[in-house]
């Protein structure tokens, strides 16, 4: 059989880090590049520069095996590597919605300046659509016509973070855009694992690989605003959406999942894509996705909102010289994350309205208090609560679910709970002596 390919992965965020750590568990050969010296040193010395679970176990394992190794030089990776897969970030343009490329395109440019043998450079950034066949455009005027055999593929990732190590060893599907009979072996061997157990290999062009993904968030995305916007209804009619939401998901056409109306989406994807899709559709002249990704955004914005009201309305009016406790800084549990977090921008709202806010955050405390100096932060859900005329829970973790209603009582004078991600047990805290508020659950009557 011919041999393994060797892999590399340009760019070590979220998703290149676990990519290269993953393809060293399945057993190949990795280099991973990043232009930050810092980010390579840390992953060479076995150490994951974020929060993510699992992660830290593959790397060490990677690293320690030999087969996995980090530098910053490109023309390293272009020498080492067969298939490279190009991971780095899109995120959105300073003043548009538009996604920033300079990275995808330094990546695609900077491996074929220093290619000198054949190679398969696959994009995995998420990007608007058009993007991969400009790449191959670029990619194929800069390699010499007599040169070496370089062909491009778009292969769209779909992790979770929190779970990026389950969704990127065992993916949901596999999608594979533009790759000719070469490139798609070449990516059959790669993900030959994953396949053997029956994940499904869809071969397309480039345009539909690279809208698969788009599509997807920004469906998972119009689901949450969906349930959002049915629970401003319930809230208005006395009916409960954490219900309603149960009995929708019993249809197998709708599914359960995504359905949980509260403070909305956040972090470093869901957002930007929804925008960068809205953005693109809209070069594209295609006008009703814009408007439907417009409202599916404004409806994710005005659910922060509706959480910073409801924080004035239990203080009496004013959050003035108050004291707020946040529970949550993550943009969502298992994370550290705080990316366009929706938990920080309320706190930080009521920052801004002359509140006195306590975050407590049981990952996310210091990226968080980088983002927000001005923030409070403590170290404990009780420092948090200590003393507050509101408290408002934001990030569903597990150890807030679970929290101690009475004993968090005993703690605070104003005694009224705001559960924004409608996560806790609210019988128990009401019984516990709190004023119990979520999103679009009914009030108790008398
Ligand atoms: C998302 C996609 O799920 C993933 O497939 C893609 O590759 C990257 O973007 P991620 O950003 O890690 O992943 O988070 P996800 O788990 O999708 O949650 C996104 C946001 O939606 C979070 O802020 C979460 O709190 C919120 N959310 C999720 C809800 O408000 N309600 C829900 O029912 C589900």
């Amino acid at each position: 059989a011919a041999p393994a390919p060797r892999i590399s992965v340009v760019g070590t965020g979220y998703l290149g880090a676990t990519h290269a750590a993953a393809m060293a568990e399945l057993g190949f050969e990795v280099v991973g590049v990043d232009v930050d010296p810092a980010k390579v040193e840390a992953l060479s010395a076995g150490k994951v520069p974020f929060y993510e679970p699992g992660l830290p176990e593959l790397l060490v394992r990677g690293v320690e095996s030999g087969r996995l190794r980090f530098t910053t030089d490109l023309a390293e990776a272009a020498a080492f590597a067969d298939v490279h897969f190009v991971c780095v970030g899109t995120p959105q343009q300073p003043g548009s919605n538009g996604a920033d490329l300079r990275y995808v395109e330094a990546a695609f440019e900077g491996l074929a300046q220093h290619l000198t043998k054949d190679a398969l450079l696959v994009g995995k950034s998420t990007v608007p659509v058009g993007t991969a066949a400009l790449m191959a455009e670029r990619v194929r005027s800069i390699v010499p016509a007599d040169g070496p055999r370089v062909e491009l593929a778009w292969n769209p990732e779909f992790l979770r973070e929190g779970k990026a190590v389950q969704d990127t060893l065992a993916p949901d599907r596999v999608v594979v855009g533009g790759a000719s009979p070469w490139g798609e072996e070449l990516l059959r061997r790669v993900y030959a694992k994953p396949l053997a157990t029956g994940t499904p290999f869809i071969a397309t062009d480039l345009p539909t690989a690279e809208l698969v993904k788009v599509s997807a968030n920004a469906f998972l995305a119009t689901k949450i605003s969906f349930i959002n916007a049915i629970s401003q209804v319930c809230d208005k009619a006395g009916a409960d959406v954490t219900v309603l939401a149960d009995a929708l998901g019993h249809d197998v056409r709708i599914g359960r999942q995504f359905l949980n109306a509260g403070l909305g989406f956040g972090g470093g994807c869901l957002p930007k894509d929804i925008r960068a899709l809205m953005h693109r559709a809209g070069e594209l002249d295609a006008n009703w996705l814009v408007s439907l990704m417009q409202d599916v955004d404004e409806i994710n914005m005005w659910q922060r909102q509706r959480v910073v009201d409801m924080a004035v309305e239990a203080c009496g009016g004013s959050v003035l010289n108050r004291r707020v406790g946040v529970l949550g800084a993550a943009f969502k549990p298992d994370t550290d994350d705080v990316r366009d977090s929706p938990a920080l921008n309320v706190a930080a709202a009521l920052h801004l309205r002359g509140a006195q806010v306590v975050v407590f955050d049981p990952e996310a405390g210091e990226t968080g208090k980088r983002s927000f100096p001005a923030l409070g932060f403590g170290t404990s859900t009780e420092e948090a609560v200590q003393g507050a005329d509101v408290v408002l829970v934001l990030t569903e973790w597990p150890e807030f679910r679970t929290a101690d209603p009475v004993a968090l009582r005993a703690l605070t004078t104003g005694a009224t709970v705001i559960d924004a991600r409608n996560c806790l047990p609210a019988q128990a805290w009401r019984d516990a002596g709190w004023t119990y508020r979520g999103l679009g659950v009914a009030p108790v009557q008398g």
